[in-house]
């Protein structure tokens, strides 16, 4: 496999990315050999019976059979050619293997959540074993995503109430970048993930301990680790700057006006409730748009975020 990518692609890294640079390379070079004939013909022509004075040099040749053939012949041909190799990649890129492993992929503003079948979880990470086919079952929560593997050639839109259905198969371990491709709101920008492929046995291992995340973690430590891995980093900043939502810094004890002119003072149980119940209480400034933890989340999870969100003093 090509891990080294071009000039216009990045490496191919999937079992199908060969087929479809291969494709678009021959639509590539085949339109740029038809672009340079049709110019400089049409060049030349323009030259040859250009007008000079009064003299007249138009072409008395008014049909010819020979080169009209030419000229239907080569292009069916071409056209031909790119749908026989386009049905038939589209046909191996659409088609899932029957021993693909199933992960269920949710899209909702602004991040990812992938739901292994053996229960783990993750947000803006993928984790998938190398030389497997991976079946993605898609849904959005809300408005319609995309999701983009450049390396794998992979891009499939994330609709609501539906399901859309990708497949690939990663030819070498490494981390890739994972992309939305449809514009989404303010944060589309923000909404980045990763694909981490790993080998068969890591895989087995990452699943194992999916099921108890925060082992061996102080609940600080773990909430801060959850505060980039559940992508609370995505609207909420650390440094006191605004995001999308209202920062984290100096967050615990800061009383916040709501949107009603009531205020808050910020402790364990208005940060549960703004994590399970995002839309309850909202602060003055900021709009409706933090999507609900309820299911992501477990206590012990919501526990480490209150302990970190402590440590996030205002000086
Ligand atoms: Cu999600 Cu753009």
């Amino acid at each position: 496999m090509d891990t080294t990518g071009s000039f216009l692609m990045p490496p191919a890294q999937s079992t199908y990315a060969g087929d479809v640079d291969a494709l678009f390379n021959f639509i590539l070079i085949a339109g740029l050999i038809i672009f340079v004939i049709v110019i400089a013909t049409t060049v030349f022509f323009s030259m040859k019976y250009r007008r000079k004075g009064m003299a007249t040099k138009t072409s008395g040749t008014d049909h010819n059979l020979g080169l009209e053939i030419l000229w239907t012949a080569i292009p069916t041909a071409l056209i031909v050619i790119v749908f026989i190799w386009t049905f038939r990649s589209y046909i191996k890129m659409s088609v899932v293997p029957g021993d693909a492993i199933e992960i269920k992929v949710t899209a909702q503003k602004w991040f990812w959540t992938f739901d292994y079948a053996e229960g783990a979880n993750s947000v803006n990470e993928l984790v998938i074993p190398v030389n497997q086919p991976i079946k993605l079952l898609m849904s959005s929560q809300d408005v319609i995503h995309s999701f983009f593997i450049p390396n794998f050639r992979a891009k499939m839109d994330v609709l609501p109430n539906r399901y859309s259905i990708t497949w690939f198969e990663a030819t070498s371990t490494g981390t890739y970048d994972l992309f939305c491709t449809e514009y989404c709101g303010k944060g589309h920008s923000e909404m980045l993930g990763s694909v981490r492929v790993v080998s068969e046995e890591e895989y087995k291992k990452w699943i194992d301990e999916g099921s108890d995340p925060g082992k061996g973690l102080t609940l600080e430590e773990f909430g801060r680790k959850l505060y980039v891995k559940k992508a609370c980093n995505t609207c909420h900043t650390t440094d006191g700057s605004k995001g999308v939502g209202p920062t984290f810094k100096g967050v615990f004890g800061r009383e916040e006006i709501m949107e009603d002119g009531t205020p808050i003072t910020v402790e364990e149980n208005y940060i549960r409730e703004s994590i399970l119940e995002p839309k309850a209480h909202i602060v003055a400034g900021f709009q409706p748009v933090m999507p609900t933890y309820q299911g992501l989340l477990k206590d012990r999870e919501i526990d480490a975020i209150i302990a970190y969100l402590k440590t996030m003093k205002a000086e």
